[in-house]
Parts: C-alpha cells; sequence; structure tokens
C-alpha cells in the first residue's frame, strides 16, 4: 500500500511502498478516507517525545476515519473514527491507505458529518470537551475563558463551551487569523496573547466581566500565568498542551485565597467508553453545525510537504490527509 512513511527519527516522512498491516486476531482492518496530521504525530516521530525513540520504518498517524474492510465486530463498510498507538507504541498508525485497528480504539459514527471534517476534530475535540466536562465540571452559566483558541482544541472548546451553557465565553489568540476562527466558533470576545502578564491578566477580567470560573488551556506560559490570576472563587485552569512552552507561574496567594485548582488533563487517561462517547458526542454536534475544526484537505501524496507546513510554523487550520 501507499503510506507516509519515518525511516529516521526527527526527519520528514515520505510517500513509499509500505507492507500492508499483517491481520491481527480480534483487531479490524480499516480503509483509510481521512487522517489529520496533529502535534502529537510531530512530537512522536521526532524521537524526542517522552514514549521515547519509535522503532522505525514506522507509519505515523494517532488517529483517523475510514471504512472497515474486515471485522470481527463490525460490518464491512461501516464508517469508523479510530486511533492508533503510532509512534508511542510498535506498529503502523493513519497516515496510509490501510490500518489496523484494536477493538478498543475504533468508534462506529454516523453522524452525517463528512470524513476530513470528522477526522478534522478527532482527539483534540475529545480533549476540548472532557477538560470542559469530566476534569473542569463546566456548569451553566459559568464563565470560561478559552487559551489557544485558534487552534482545534480551542475552537471546539469554544462552541463547546457554548453548546454546554456557559454564561460567557472569551477567547484568547495570537493572530488575528486565530481570533477570528475563534470568533467563529462561538467567542463573546477575543484577547490578543502578545501582552505582559498584567497586561493580559486586566484584559482577561475586562472581557471576562470580573468572573472566570474555567480556562481551557493548551498553551501554559505566560498566558496561563495571566489567566490563573484572574480565577474567581473556585476557579478551575484545566491543562493540556503546553504550545508556547512547558512552565508558567503561578501566585500562591492567588490560588489559595480563591481556593482555585490547576489540572493536568490528558486523553491517555480516558476510558475507552470515556472517548467513545466524547467522541460521539461531538461528532453529533458538529453534525448539528454547532462545532467545527476549520481544515484543508491534502493528498496523501503531499504529505512531506504537509508535515514540513506543521513543523515549520502554525498552518493556521488543520491539515487532513486524504489517501
Ligand atoms: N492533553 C491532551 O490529551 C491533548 C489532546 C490534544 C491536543 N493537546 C495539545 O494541545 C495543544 C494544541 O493542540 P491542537 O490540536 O489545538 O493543535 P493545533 O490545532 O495545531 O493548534 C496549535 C495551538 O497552539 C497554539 N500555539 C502554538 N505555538 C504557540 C506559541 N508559541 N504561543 C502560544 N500559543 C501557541 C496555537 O495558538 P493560536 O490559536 O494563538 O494560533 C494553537 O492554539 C498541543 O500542544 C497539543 O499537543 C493535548
Amino acid at each position: 500500500m501507499r503510506a507516509a512513511v519515518v525511516t529516521t527519527p526527527g526527519e520528514v516522512p515520505e510517500l513509499a511502498e509500505h507492507p500492508d498491516p499483517a491481520p491481527v486476531a480480534g483487531s479490524t482492518a480499516v480503509r483509510v478516507t481521512a487522517a489529520p496530521l496533529v502535534p502529537l504525530d510531530l512530537l512522536c516521530a521526532s524521537g524526542t517525545s517522552y514514549f521515547g525513540r519509535p522503532a522505525v520504518p514506522y507509519v505515523p498517524g494517532v488517529q483517523g476515519v475510514g471504512l472497515v474492510e474486515n471485522s470481527p465486530h463490525l460490518a464491512p463498510g461501516t464508517r469508523v473514527w479510530f486511533a492508533t498507538s503510532a509512534g508511542m507504541a510498535p506498529g503502523d498508525g493513519s497516515l496510509a491507505e490501510r490500518c489496523i485497528v484494536a477493538p478498543d480504539d475504533l468508534v462506529p459514527v454516523d453522524a452525517e458529518l463528512a470524513d476530513p471534517a470528522l477526522a478534522a476534530l478527532g482527539l483534540s475535540a475529545v480533549a476540548a470537551w472532557m477538560s470542559l466536562t469530566w476534569r473542569g465540571g463546566l456548569q451553566a452559566g459559568e464563565h470560561v475563558l478559552v487559551l489557544g483558541a485558534g487552534g482545534a482544541v480551542g475552537q471546539v472548546a469554544v462552541g463547546a463551551a457554548r453548546v454546554l451553557g456557559a454564561g460567557r465565553v472569551v477567547a484568547a489568540a495570537r493572530s488575528r487569523a486565530a481570533r477570528d476562527r475563534a470568533l467563529a466558533a462561538g467567542a463573546d470576545e477575543v484577547v490578543a496573547l502578545d501582552q505582559d502578564t498584567a497586561t493580559l491578566a486586566d484584559r482577561f477580567r475586562e472581557a471576562l466581566g470580573g468572573r472566570l470560573d474555567l480556562v481551557v488551556d493548551p498553551v501554559f506560559g505566560v498566558a496561563a500565568t495571566a489567566a490563573a490570576q484572574v480565577l474567581s472563587d473556585g476557579g478551575r485552569l484545566v491543562n493540556l498542551g503546553g504550545a508556547s512552552g512547558d512552565t508558567a507561574e503561578f501566585s500562591s496567594a492567588a490560588l489559595r485565597s480563591r481556593s482555585a485548582s490547576v489540572l493536568g488533563y490528558t486523553n491517555n487517561a480516558l476510558t475507552p467508553a470515556q472517548r467513545r462517547n466524547a467522541l460521539t458526542t461531538v461528532a453529533g454536534h458538529a453534525a448539528a453545525g454547532r462545532l467545527a475544526v476549520a481544515h484543508e484537505e491534502v493528498p496523501l501524496a503531499d504529505v512531506a510537504a504537509a508535515w514540513h507546513r506543521q513543523a515549520t510554523g502554525d498552518p493556521g487550520i488543520r491539515l487532513v490527509l486524504t489517501p
């Protein structure tokens, strides 16, 4: 089959002929129709992730959408979203014409949503939804701040906060284009991130009307430092990424005086049922037009160029590879 193949960790994968995945008892063979390129794919393939250096050659791609070809559980032709451990454990991933998927990693999806749109949501949407609900405990009427709101996690967090009845949703992002995506996703107001901590905290306070219950934070760094200063009594900051850096500073006085919490989140802690339910729920809201991730379809044949775009700067929107 044709696949994107990493032969040296840290180098861009190339389109190549690669052996079809060998059948595994109990697993499902999927014909891939769309697979997004996400930060985790690049991190795993770099060989510097906390999962260690991947065995090469391997096909990257931690998730995708496709049609069942052969399965002990599902009828041929069933449309599925699926996850893989490519780059985190031995085995091939989704950036290929075919993929073998373990039973717990398969989610049949009937929501009326094009495959690339479903692929663009994927694990970023699961993380946004579960950060707001399971980890962040969002209640109707609460005020939400979404950092990095122009990214996939951010766009879904803004739309999902609206769906879940947030009282006010403020979005923060670096570029005008990213802030426009956040507005399109349903933010009440947007704040530019390129400001010092004190100014940023003032802007957050003002935009949020003096109340902040929950922060969805895929960014960390200065943005998280400023957001934590603004948390109200019982406020929560859920961190799920470090796009701007791995450290942030928090004031003990600010946290303890308001019984505020800083919480970590990873999709890897979800049970298969939690992940399946979250994916099904966000896909349903997306089919109803309440959520979306801006994306661009790119032929799998152009994987090297797409990888390069993702690696050298924020392409602004999710790149979805189609075999
Ligand atoms: N914990 C989990 O389970 C989980 C799941 C999914 C994703 N994540 C993590 O969450 C982060 C975002 O994921 P995504 O899928 O939304 O990625 P994405 O669509 O590629 O978006 C990238 C995001 O990172 C922000 N960003 C990049 N460089 C930045 C910088 N130097 N300073 C500030 N912001 C910066 C962008 O901000 P702008 O909006 O300003 O452009 C954008 O929000 C990644 O770090 C990813 O690894 C974690």
